[in-house]
């Protein structure tokens, strides 16, 4: 149970500390004070609302077996666990036929423990402070170019968007830009197959610089055009083993015991999406990407712990979870999937970095 005084104390070393976090995460001085604003009314709200609501009051004093007692640590991974869970609102179109919608919308659901996470679609200002001065890499396939497109959608609004839309979609191709206004590199790196992944990170072993924001994902032509499971799984492992080297040296926090990542990349994984076989757009893919053969795969992400949830370092952006959730009316191809799901993803990328630097104490 937390007292009072304790939770007195840790409101006011949360606003003193999240700021000067953020600040080693770029953060512009009034983004500073905007968040440390923000956060002293959330937190004052929360502090007197807590003792209310039997459900966050019993969440904040169950301490965690295997964690030290850190509310903060607690609070953390429980809503990280909560990022996905979003819900897609249908738009009716504006004609008479009654039965064309399209899905255009997403929101974060209402349900009581995800609003107490307080996840916030970022605004193109607030995005642009979090990643003011961010080199950001995203690398893989054509669902990760999707997400690039989506993050400069947000970043640069839709019409500049418009006009370098052409050069991100050159077929098979790397893309970068440098967005002036915030000192923003994002570099897109065309590598459809985790063993490209695997020698791109490679690439920065031995760097001085890895980037601030490193996502990656690859599997559906490792499933289209090699088909083993278990090839797959022993590509993810040297791509694990390479990434851990990415890691800094963690060091212990002497009166907690609390484990200090020194200064890390933030690393995400793009999940598979769901492939749905009768929409596949050849006989090859609809023979080779079955859903038996999508959940061998996806078995293996977790097998050799690649990603957070199954105690590996990078965190899983879960296409799978969203698609599946928006289900065919969201894709014409059973594989590519509307704006709306690679919207939702970029939100959760940027909600779980604003979670992530609230850690970086
Ligand atoms: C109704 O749908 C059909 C085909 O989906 C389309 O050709 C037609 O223009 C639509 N009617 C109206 C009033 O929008
Ligand atoms: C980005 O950061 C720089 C320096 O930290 C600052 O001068 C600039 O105003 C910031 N830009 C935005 C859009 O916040
Ligand atoms: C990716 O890996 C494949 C198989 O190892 C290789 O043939 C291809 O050239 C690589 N592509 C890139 C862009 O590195």
């Amino acid at each position: 149970m937390f007292g009072a005084v304790q939770v007195g104390l840790f409101a006011a070393g949360v606003v003193l500390f999240v700021p000067m976090g953020m600040a080693g995460w770029h953060l512009s001085r009034n983004k500073m004070l905007f968040f440390s604003c923000a956060l002293f009314i959330t937190l004052f709200v929360g502090v007197h609302l807590v003792p209310y609501f039997p459900s966050v009051t019993s969440f904040i004093s169950t301490p965690s077996s295997s964690l030290p007692p850190s509310s903060f640590i607690v609070n953390r991974d429980y809503c990280f666990n909560l990022l996905h869970q979003v819900a897609f609102d249908y738009q009716e179109l504006g004609n008479n036929n009654g039965s064309d919608s399209i899905i255009d919308s997403w929101k974060w659901v209402d349900s009581g423990n995800v609003v107490g996470c307080d996840f916030q679609k970022l605004s193109k200002n607030d995005a642009s402070d979090l990643l003011n001065g961010s080199w950001v890499v995203v690398a893989g396939d054509s669902q990760a170019r999707l997400v690039v497109v989506s993050l400069l959608e947000l970043i640069l609004g839709e019409n500049k968007m418009e006009s370098i839309r052409g050069d991100l979609f050159l077929r098979h191709s790397d893309y970068d830009i440098f967005v002036d206004e915030i000192g923003m590199k994002l570099d897109f790196i065309w590598a459809p197959y985790v063993s490209n992944l695997t020698d791109l990170v490679h690439g920065f072993q031995g760097k001085t610089r890895y980037p601030d924001v490193f996502v990656m994902g690859a599997g559906l032509w490792d499933m289209l055009h090699v088909n083993k499971a278990s090839d797959y799984g022993a590509s993810l492992r040297s791509l694990k083993d390479s990434v851990v080297l990415l890691l800094p040296v963690a060091s212990t926090n002497d009166d907690s015991n609390v484990v200090v990542p020194i200064r890390s990349p933030n690393l995400f994984w793009l999940g598979m999406p769901k492939l749905i076989s009768s929409m596949l757009n050849t006989d090859e893919k609809r023979e080779k990407m079955s859903d038996v053969t999508w959940q061998a795969f996806n078995d293996e992400l977790y097998k050799k712990k690649l990603v957070q949830q199954s105690g590996g370092p990078m965190f899983l952006l879960d296409i799978h979870s969203l698609s599946n959730n928006c289900g065919a009316r969201c894709t014409s191809d059973g594989m590519h999937y509307n704006s709306v799901v690679y919207e939702a993803i970029v939100h959760i990328m940027l909600n779980g970095l604003l979670i992530e630097s609230n850690q970086k104490l």
